[in-house]
């Protein structure tokens, strides 16, 4: 390619903008452009909602946490209020970085020269000062946090960087109603487990999506008696959804209780969502696992796995023993064969004599996925020469 602009010709997806059976893959050179980076970082995820975790991650006024989503900094935080708050952590006098990690704090307080922030994000002090800055028109009030959008849904934090977006709950589509007996407000996460991987965050989300992996990357955790099926279930949300009856094979053998309330259908197998961007959600008969896959850089991406029950199980004398021996440790080492093909398809990707793949049938979601990366990156542009343009 002569110029980076060359790289968004549209006549280079043109292959995969066919029929599934006619398709092939995204050209390798998407997985490591910057400039498709920055341009899937605004045209997609700073356009939709994403999840970034769970309400019971900040039970008590001032409990934090915060998250990285391809270099912006979100923040959540509960208020004096006990609403909960995302704001941008970085400080508005010179923009040192105010929150890291999780924790509990009082107020906001900058390391570097002392501002001061509620808990709500209002600018509350400038101290250590020994007379007034002799700043002009200075209002502290305009001088608060930038404000980031949040609304929960299912006790799931859901973050969003466009004001113009539609709201969380009209925007999930048929998702709550399918999910509504698992009543994920009333369950509380467990335990996470968390990955940086040395892929683009494509690379792991296509892998999240592929149905057609499971049997050799991860055949030895199959029970025999179950054979992996997965039936297409028709909804309408940005999300893909599939049914299966496969279990991981439990070596205890002594499972912990079906969550109250499940129909007969859910009792008996697995609900997989994959919500776009990078939120897998699988809704099982004991318990409700969600996965998210977030870019740092190009390269690199974080991917974590939590488990979520509900508290009635979490109560059992003995449920830290059933699930660290049955849960926590079989999905755990599913992800690091997942990482490890990761690692190698990205290299794969980058090679210079490499020729473009085709789809099998069985990979409908991934084709569909990336042409949903294509309508989202080339509405974006639209709309950047459209700005410009006025
Ligand atoms: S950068 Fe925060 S107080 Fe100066
Ligand atoms: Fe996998």
């Amino acid at each position: 390619m002569e110029s980076n602009a060359d790289s968004f010709r549209e006549s280079l997806f043109a292959e995969t903008r066919r029929p599934l059976q006619e398709a092939s893959n995204l050209p390798g050179f998407v997985y490591s452009s910057p400039e498709w980076f920055e341009a899937e970082m605004r045209g997609i995820f700073f356009r939709e909602w994403n999840c970034i975790g769970r309400v019971e991650q900040v039970k008590n006024p001032g409990d934090y946490f915060t998250v990285d989503i391809g270099g912006e900094l979100v923040s959540v935080i509960r208020n004096e209020k006990n609403e909960l708050r995302a704001v941008l952590p970085v400080c508005r006098h010179r923009a040192a970085t105010l929150l890291k990690g999780a924790g509990s704090c009082r107020a906001i307080v900058c390391p570097y020269h002392g501002w001061t922030y509620d808990l709500s994000g209002r600018l509350v002090a400038t101290p250590g000062r020994h007379r007034p800055m002799e700043t002009i028109k200075f209002t502290p009030e305009e001088h608060g946090l930038v404000n980031i959008r949040l609304e929960t849904w299912g006790g799931f934090i859901f973050i969003n960087f466009d004001p113009e977006a539609p709201p969380l709950l009209t925007w999930l589509g048929d998702l709550p109603e399918l999910a509504r007996n698992y009543r994920g407000e009333d369950l509380q996460s467990t335990y996470t487990v968390e990955f940086m991987v040395d892929c683009n965050w494509k690379v792991y989300a296509e892998n999240s999506l592929d149905e057609y992996h499971v049997e050799f990357i991860h055949g030895k955790h199959m029970a025999p008696s179950n054979p992996y099926l997965m039936e297409v279930v028709s909804a309408s949300g940005p999300f893909d959804c599939w049914y299966n009856k496969y279990y991981l094979s439990a070596p205890s053998g002594v499972p912990l209780p079906v969550i109250e309330g499940l129909s007969d259908a859910q009792k008996a197998g697995v609900y997989q969502v994959h919500l776009r961007p990078t939120f897998e959600l699988i809704l099982s008969p004991t318990t409700v696992k969600y996965m998210t896959m977030y870019p740092e850089t190009l390269t690199r991406t974080r991917v974590a796995m939590t488990w979520c029950f509900p508290k009635s199980t979490i109560e059992l004398p003995n449920f830290k023993e059933l699930a660290a021996a049955d849960y926590y440790p079989t999905t755990t080492t599913v992800l690091e064969e997942d990482n490890q093909i990761a690692l190698d398809v990205q290299r794969g990707l980058a090679t210079r004599f490499r020729k473009i793949g085709r789809f099998s049938h069985r990979e409908a979601s991934i084709r569909s996925f990336e042409n949903y990366l294509l309508d989202m990156v080339f509405a974006e542009r639209k709309r950047q020469k459209q700005q410009k343009a006025v």
